[in-house]
């Protein structure tokens, strides 16, 4: 059996650690003795998480900045490698929702999704990749992209259109960066309780809010559950960590036929788009 501290030695950043599923990563990161760096633009939050976890005797640092900002994140990539000597692992996890009708959104909305959700992510490759070929063959690199990345969904199109590029991104950086032993790993979560979805911009009838909050009530997973197999994946060397809470069927459905899965999701949105009408 291996070491509970398998990353004793290792130093990791997690973009967007002050809430949700990077805080829980960062935690899980750090029992399992790596030193952590938690990247966040709320810095508020962070300084709090920073706090709390320092009080618990963990060994995290913060670093407030906006990922979407190529310079300021490339500085924050440089500062980490300079004062903690080495990167081991980087999860590019921040991110954003938006959502509505794809014709009814300004374009300013599609490029704050696009600059956050995409360009960001680039960023990070651009930023950290040559430090983690440094610690490589061991480091690792991990992608947070969503069910939403596997299945398009009406109604949050930008969001969609944004998981599926981190998808295609990580899957090409996969077979590139495995010859220099850094590890890949991409994640598409279904629902996962955390601020996301709660405080996004997403323009649905009020009723159907209502609706799509119940549901993340009943069948969301908790955070803590998905770093628990996040950090699994890289201990494992696995490529991909799937738990699909709350849009299974509609990868399953995908997966038997995809002409299926859109004939239904064509009469789901007919429907949804009547109700829509009728107020
Ligand atoms: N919650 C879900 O149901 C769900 C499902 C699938 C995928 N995801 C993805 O998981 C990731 C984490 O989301 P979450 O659910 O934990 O949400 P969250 O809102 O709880 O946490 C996201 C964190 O990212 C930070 N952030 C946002 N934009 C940033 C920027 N430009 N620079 C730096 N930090 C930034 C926020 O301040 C926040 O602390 C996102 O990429 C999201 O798309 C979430």
């Amino acid at each position: 059996m291996k070491s509970a501290l398998f990353l004793e030695g290792k130093v990791a950043v997690v973009t967007g650690a002050a809430s949700g599923i990077g805080k829980a990563t960062a935690e899980e990161l750090m029992c399992h003795g790596a030193e952590l760096h938690a990247v966040d633009c709320d810095a508020e939050r962070l300084e709090a998480t920073v706090k709390e976890w320092r009080d618990a005797g963990l060994p995290a640092h913060g670093h407030v900045v906006d990922c979407a900002d190529e310079a300021a994140f490339r500085k924050v990539a440089d500062d980490i490698a300079a004062s903690a000597g080495r990167i081991d692992i980087v999860h590019l996890n921040a991110g954003i929702a938006v959502g509505g009708l794809a014709e009814s959104i300004p374009a300013a909305e599609w490029r704050r999704i696009v600059n956050v959700n995409q360009m960001a992510v680039i960023y990070g490759v651009l930023a950290f990749v040559p430090y983690l070929k440094r610690t490589a063959p061991g480091s690792a690199l991990v992608f947070t992209s969503s069910a939403v990345g596997l299945c398009g969904f009406p109604y949050v199109a930008p969001y969609a259109m944004t998981k599926f590029a981190v998808a295609g991104l990580a899957e090409s950086l996969a077979a590139e960066l495995a010859p220099a032993g850094i590890h890949v790993v991409t994640v598409f979560p279904g629902m996962v309780r955390s601020r996301l979805i709660p405080t996004s911009k997403i323009d649905l009838p009020e009723k159907w809010r209502g609706k799509v909050l119940a549901l993340l009530d009943r069948v969301a997973m908790p955070p803590e559950k998905l770093a628990h197999c996040i950090v699994k994946a890289i201990r494992k060397k696995q490529r991909t960590v799937i738990m699909l809470n709350g849009m299974g069927p509609f990868f399953w459905v995908k997966r038997l036929s995809v002409s299926l899965y859109q004939m239904l999701l064509g009469w789901g949105t007919r429907w949804l788009l009547r109700e829509k009408k009728q107020g």
